[in-house]
């Protein structure tokens, strides 16, 4: 104190260090190794987490190109230390201005199969670009000239290709190879490249030097604005210039809910995330959960995941298109009331509706970031689809997103994650597409996490789980490997990871009319961090079903 008051006695200003709430250790854990070890470095050299939340979102960009991109989207969820400020960052895609409500249906009303997930047809408008130039702007301390350089170094150099690489192309070679800059940026003579080939991206590296140089022009205006529309044209898609030169990143107003004293910063509209959360977790906070069997546990777990998740389909859509009750969808009285119909004893029938396709739930990203100022972000990327529309514009690298197939190509028809949705996500013109993306901070007594992951619609109840092992006061390690069960509602079937139910589990909850779908293969890729209040120590973990690394210094 006196030490603060100093200065003032003398009459002038001098600076002196503010003993931050978290002085302490600094943290990264993304889905990629070579994300971790770039975003460390750049906190090394100065900057601090919103730039190293660049840097890291573009490495993804280009060591995970099945996963997220610049021509995709995502949000960022952000807590500034020095003020408390807690904002996400909005860069969805948008639909095209030229879209309408039946982009995807035939004559006959049908959605016609595949238009909304391959080609250029399916790609909203990019917002990850103008993200990562507003984050830079408004929040970090470094040139984007600095914290895009690694990226540009990996595109141009090249990385060497992993098994995850080959799965995921492997699984959409049919659609790289329709279009010849996907076979020559992803393929090699066709084919999915063997591990440890040297992929190299030059025309993303190129597009990414006119980023680091003019910014959000780089990619919006200008030489790259041009080919993206002069491209995405060519191949059958409705983009014009002027749906690029108009998109605008959001700052939204985080969600915020509380469970067992635990306080929840979770992802807002256009995201799904916060709301479905929220509303799992206070229908769950009327329960005494460790009074309950194993099987009681589920059985109810499973009935507030159907009855948040049948919320999301009737009011969630783009909040600047719709009107969504949210401060009704996370009240705790709400929550009360939809409990009121939970029988100990019966699953609850969804109602009928056709079973849905859901992916494993490995493309799409996620990273958290904690400095050792205490700023933190969390941010959850996508371009929906592995390796996305699988559509790369002519000219450019930029390989597009096929997220216009989250918005409901019909009502009542699912999506590709069996999700069903109505009017208020139906498509609009500059519209934005309901995510289930769910980059969520959890502050307790202890300390503060930071933990997203992706996985299409099992987004959400992969968070429910990893704050459940939290309020059980398990650490990171157990958030990010607990086995992960699902239920969204429709199509009503409880999905689960083979070692998430034990036999006696499922034949107990056969009996009380819940139908078992058992996925031949886990789903998801945490990445949480933990800081601790007391000491400053930051811990983390990497979901040990992806590749990723989490790295503390
Ligand atoms: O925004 C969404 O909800 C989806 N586009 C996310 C896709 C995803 O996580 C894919 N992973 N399996």
């Amino acid at each position: 104190m006196l030490l603060r008051l100093i200065p003032l006695l003398l009459g002038v200003f001098i600076y002196v260090p503010q003993l931050q709430a978290t002085d302490g250790q600094a943290g990264i854990a993304s889905a990629h190794p070579l994300a971790t070890e770039a975003g460390l470095a750049i906190l090394n050299q100065g900057g601090n987490a919103f730039d190293a939340a660049v840097t890291v979102a573009a490495v993804l960009a280009v060591v995970e190109p099945y996963s997220s991109g610049m021509g995709g989207g995502g949000f960022w969820m952000l807590h500034r230390a020095k003020d408390g400020l807690e904002v996400m960052l909005d860069g969805r895609e948008r639909a095209p201005l030229a879209a309408h409500r039946d982009l995807y249906l035939d004559p006959q009303g049908e959605v016609i199969p595949g238009l909304s997930v391959n080609g250029p047809l399916s790609a909203g408008i990019p917002g990850q670009p103008a993200a990562l130039a507003h984050l830079a702007s408004l929040y970090g301390r470094l040139t984007l000239s600095q914290t895009l350089a690694p990226a540009i170094h990996l595109a141009r150099e090249g990385f060497p290709v992993d098994e995850h690489y080959r799965r995921m192309a492997s699984w959409r070679l049919e659609q790289l190879r329709r279009w010849p800059e996907g076979q020559q940026q992803f393929l090699y003579n066709g084919e999915v490249p063997e591990a440890g080939y040297l992929l190299k991206q030059p025309e993303l590296a190129e597009t990414l030097s006119q980023m680091a140089e003019k910014g959000h022009d780089g990619f919006y205006r200008g030489v790259v604005a041009e080919r993206l529309v002069q491209g995405v044209r060519a191949a059958g898609g409705i983009w014009k210039l002027e749906d690029l030169d108009t998109y605008q990143v959001m700052e939204r107003k985080p969600i915020r809910g509380e469970y067992r004293g635990i306080k929840i910063v979770s992802a807002a509209p256009p995201s799904s995330g916060g709301i479905v959360l929220i509303s799992m977790l206070n229908q769950l906070a009327r329960y005494d959960l460790g009074t309950l069997s194993s099987t009681q546990q589920k059985h109810l777990i499973v009935e507030t995941m159907r009855r948040a998740y049948r919320d999301r389909a009737e009011y969630l859509g783009d909040p600047d298109f719709v009107s969504i009750p949210v401060k009704q969808l996370i009240d705790p009285d709400y929550a009360a009331g939809l409990t009121r119909s939970i029988q100990m004893d019966a699953a609850t029938p969804s109602r009928q509706a056709p079973a849905g396709n859901p992916t494993e739930g490995q493309d799409t990203t996620h990273y958290s970031i904690i400095d050792a100022e205490g700023n933190r972000v969390s941010a959850t990327l996508s371009i929906n689809y592995p390796f996305g529309s699988c559509f790369v514009v002519p000219g450019t690298g930029i390989l597009l997103n096929d997220e216009m197939d989250d918005f409901s190509a019909r009502p009542g028809t699912p999506n590709v994650y069996g999700l069903v949705g109505g009017e208020a996500n139906a498509i609009e013109p500059g519209k934005r597409m309901l995510s289930s993306m769910t980059p969520t901070f959890v502050e307790t007594e202890q300390g503060v996490a930071v933990l997203g992951t992706p996985g299409g619609s099992r987004i959400i109840t992969m968070l429910l789980h990893g704050i459940l092992a939290l309020a059980e006061g398990e650490g990171p390690e157990e958030w990010v490997r607990r086995p992960r069960y699902h239920h969204q509602y429709l199509p009503d079937v409880i999905q689960y990871e083979s070692d998430a139910l034990t036999e006696d589990e499922q034949q107990a909850l056969i009996h009380l009319g819940h139908q078992l779908k058992r996925l031949d293969s886990n789903y998801g890729n945490m990445q949480a961090l933990m800081w601790n209040r007391e000491s400053g120590a930051v811990t983390g973990a990497s979901d040990p079903r992806g590749l990723g690394k989490a790295m503390i210094q």
